[in-house]
């Protein structure tokens, strides 16, 4: 039989449910292979949306009995779901099925980790645990009873009776089925407590296998501070008597939000000083705070349908970028966030992946948990914060929670609740969230008599579907500078709304610098020429941090594409100038980190490839080591001090201050390895009693080729850590020299811990090599095929993942002939795969599209 062609589901096709659900009880007998899921519904139809079909959504499920008011049915079944007759009043609907949680390598749904029970239901997972209307916009209370042979059994909201092999749960709030969620298994807890600010006292857990609970401390100080603060920035209390969080080896993403009982990834989760690093100590921080955040919005206000995704996950990191902010240093983290955004999202929508914000047609809903969805649409929210203004921004929000609590809600919703709110027309903005496509922006600058005039070009190219844009409203934050290094304007901003258009400052007695796109106050792409100098100026004067770095990291990007086109070497100025911020003990550590560090491989290629030059990996490679070279030479005086004034000492703390340090010693060991032969790093590696300097020591070693006994040793402590063996995994194939990664990754695979159903060792060696720019796009095409081997393999086990490891392929346009006829041949081939999945056929179809 031939496979159906994946159905396109369309925005414009949004319809209510004809019925709404009042009550949900649902019994689980757990069974390894025969796991017996019993649901009674209440149900009645609803007035306000008539429907004459009643569908159930129900995916591998084996029905075992269903019955309405006591009377056993025959429902009409198809692959998808189940379709009854109803009578035309209220009903009891119950259904029993029979699950396979142990067969489940999907890692969504019910499935076993460690032989632990645990759900994903996150988008359409509830389908494959029971018959349901698995859809965002119908909310239910639900009240759960497990019944299974484990110590822990957990569900959503409040515990209620318990007893030996069971247990029951009551979730008073109405949620829709995604975010439903069941845990049971050999778990220990790790417990706190919490006292909300109207006095209601929360028991917070978090479970994890026995023998990691000295490992949460960090999670649970993180979740107490969320907590707080989202009483104090948003006035939003929590609301149940517990909170539960559950670390997971085996899962897909970061984690998910489900009400009360949170999943992580347990990467997520468990820290100690000497298996985590400062970067997995923040985004333990971030994610931690990101979830629960989602507890208001996601989950109290949650989404009418998919295509409304960003709804929740741009508002929520949004949130949770304003939190790691608050906790840490503004400037340091939006350059981090800024760097994210340019990273994926940017290149996400240069290619034949771009979608707006809120797209408006899928196959595949799990392939729009984009950078797009994500980090734009949090971008998206930062403009209109700054467009209403601080105190603007807090009323909308207080009018969006009164208003919309218990809803399922849209885009429009959000934006009327500004315009309720402000009074700001948002007409033209919203087109934020229907256009797809990076704009560019055209700065041109005219200085006559004592006025500087700037005129501003805006410009989208095209995208899938979408052959015309219209001009946007673009937030323009920027500020003069003069000569001397005075600001001779300080930050303003420019709203900017037509294609083409004008700004004029008078009294000004000489032509300033401009300094413009201020704190990135737009996700736009700038399109000007500036001067070396003016660079130079603007690194060491602006007021504005993120400008500051801007200027650095433009004056790097300079040079490398200067070295690449054949030109020049290394201006000594701009050499002066970046060793100059690096001696700067006025400044943050970790912003001089973040300084010092160059563009991204995969950023020059996209820069090259705008400026129509066709991108080789293996020059920008070799140029970006050869800078390094050049800066080690010209600095070395200033990285020696460096080296030793970074060293922390005493009790590790991975706050931000001393994370800065270490950042900034780490990027110094770099250059400094490439004149002493690699004895510091070394030293440090040995004498390291924290992972984020035994592990930034065997990157560098790595890097410069060196660390052969390095990466043994490290596995021999190692070996026994899951989460750290991930990074040893990682590390090996990342920073693999290009002609060797693919041999690399290939070999790791035949390692006896290389375990590829799981997705953070599948990530760590197959992501490793796409994240490998030159590894990856070596010429021979070996890196392609082993890409596409994989895929092809993993797609039978978990489509979800494999769908989202095909984004490497998306820039293939890029690059030579012979790199897309290699790469092309990789798609063609798993597009004709029988039975390829929905997920990864949809990513296919689309990036061959191109
Ligand atoms: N909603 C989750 C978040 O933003 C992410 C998520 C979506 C997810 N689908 C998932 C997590 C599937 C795990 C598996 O945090
Ligand atoms: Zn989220």
């Amino acid at each position: 039989m031939k496979d159906a062609v994946p159905q396109t589901i369309y925005l414009s096709d949004y319809k209510p449910f004809g019925w709404s659900i009042d009550q949900v009880d649902l019994t689980f007998h757990l069974h390894p292979t025969e796991t017996r899921v019993v649901s009674r519904m209440e149900i009645s139809p609803r007035a306000d949306a008539p429907c004459d079909r009643f569908f159930l959504h129900g995916k591998d499920l084996t029905l075992i009995r269903a019955e309405i008011d006591g009377v056993t049915i025959t429902p009409n079944m198809s692959p998808e779901g189940m379709t009854c007759d109803v009578p035309d009043r209220a009903f009891t609907l119950i259904t029993e099925v029979q699950i396979n949680p142990e067969a489940n390598t999907s890692l969504n749904g019910l499935y076993m980790s460690n032989g632990m029970y645990c759900t994903q239901c996150e988008a359409e997972g509830f389908r494959k645990i029971t018959y349901y209307p698995d859809r965002p916009d119908v909310m239910a209370p639900f009240h759960v009873r497990i019944e299974g042979d484990a110590p822990v059994l957990l569900s959503n909201g409040n515990p209620g009776a318990t007893g030996d092999g069971w247990a029951e749960w009551s979730d008073p709030w109405v949620k829709p089925a995604y975010l439903f969620a069941l845990v049971a298994g050999d778990l220990v807890a790790h417990s706190d407590h919490f006292t909300t600010a109207s006095g209601l006292d929360v028991d917070l857990n978090i479970y994890v296998r026995p023998g990691d609970e000295d490992k949460c401390d960090y999670a649970m100080a993180a979740l107490i501070r969320s907590m707080r603060w989202d009483e104090e920035v948003y006035g939003r209390e929590y609301d149940l008597s517990v909170f539960n969080i559950v670390a997971v080896d085996d899962f897909n993403m970061g984690a998910m939000e489900n009400k009360g009982l949170n999943i992580f990834n347990s990467k997520y989760v468990l820290a100690s000083p000497q298996t985590a690093t400062d970067r997995d100590y923040e985004l333990i921080e971030g994610i931690i705070a990101h979830e629960y955040f989602h507890n208001w919005t996601g989950n109290r206000i949650t989404c009418r349908d998919w295509f409304q995704l960003c709804l929740k996950e741009g508002l929520t990191v949004f949130r949770d970028q304003q939190f790691s902010g608050d906790m840490r240093s503004h400037p340091v983290k939006r350059i981090d966030d800024v760097l994210a955004l340019r990273g994926r999202q940017f290149r996400e929508d240069a290619g034949p992946l771009a979608h707006p914000v809120r797209p408006e047609e899928y196959i595949e809903i799990n392939n729009f948990y984009t950078a797009t969805v994500y980090e734009k649409g949090a971008e998206v929210i930062g403009m209109l914060k700054t467009l209403v203004g601080d105190a603007g921004y807090a009323k909308a929000l207080d009018l969006y929670f009164d208003r919309h609590d218990g809803d399922a809600a849209t885009i429009e919703d959000w934006l009327k609740v500004f315009q309720d709110a402000t009074g700001r027309d948002l007409t033209q903005f919203a087109l934020w969230y229907a256009q797809a496509g990076t704009p560019r922006l055209k700065v041109d600058e005219r200085f006559d008599g004592d006025t500087l005039t700037l005129t501003f070009t805006q410009s989208t190219a095209p995208t899938p579907g979408q052959p015309d844009k219209s001009p946007q409203v673009i937030p323009v934050a920027l500020g003069l500078i003069a000569a001397d290094g005075t600001e001779v304007l300080p930050t303003n901003v420019v709203e900017l709304t037509d294609a083409t258009q004008s700004v004029s400052y008078s009294g000004l007695s000489e032509q300033p610098v401009l300094s413009v796109l201020r704190g990135f106050s737009a996700p736009v792409i700038l399109d000007r020429t500036v001067s070396t100098s003016d660079r130079i100026l603007l690194l060491a004067h602006d007021t504005d941090p993120f400008n500051r770095w801007e200027a650095g990291r433009a004056l790097s990007k300079d040079t490398l594409v200067a070295m690449l086109t054949g030109q020049t070497a290394p201006d000594p100025t701009y050499l002066e100038a970046l060793l100059r911020v690096a001696a700067d003990d006025s400044l943050d550590p970790a912003f001089r980190s973040l300084a010092l560090s160059l563009p991204s491989q995969d950023d020059i290629a996209q820069t090259l490839f705008d400026g129509g030059i066709t991108p080789d990996p293996t020059a920008i490679y070799g140029a970006r080591n050869d800078l390094g070279k050049v800066i080690a030479a010209a600095g070395t005086d200033v990285f020696e001090r460096l080296y030793d004034a970074m060293a922390v000492s005493g009790t590790y703390d991975p706050a931000a201050g001393p994370a800065g340090k270490r950042a900034l010693r780490l990027s110094v060991l770099g250059f400094v390895t490439k004149i002493d032969g690699g004895a510091q790093a070394r030293a440090l590696f040995d004498a390291a009693d924290n992972m984020t300097e035994q592990l930034g020591a065997l990157s560098v070693l790595i890097s410069n080729d060196l660390a052969n006994d390095a990466l043994a040793a490290f596995a021999a402590q190692w070996g026994h850590d899951r989460l750290v063996m991930d990074k040893w995994f990682a590390l090996q194939v990342m920073l693999a020299a290009p002609g060797g990664a693919a041999q690399v990754a290939q070999d790791l695979t035949r390692h006896p811990d290389f375990n590829w159903k799981n997705p953070n060792r599948f990530r760590s060696v197959i992501g490793g090599l796409t994240g490998n720019a030159a590894g990856f796009h070596d010429p021979t095409g070996a890196a392609y095929a082993f890409l596409g081997d994989w895929l092809w393999k993993l797609d039978e086990v978990n489509p979800q993942t494999a769908a989202r490891m095909s984004t490497a392929f998306e820039t293939w346009k890029r690059y030579d002939a012979d790199r897309q006829d290699l790469i092309r041949a990789q798609l063609e081939r798993l597009q004709a795969k029988p039975g390829l999945s929905r997920d990864l056929g949809e990513m296919v179809g689309r990036i061959l599209s191109a």
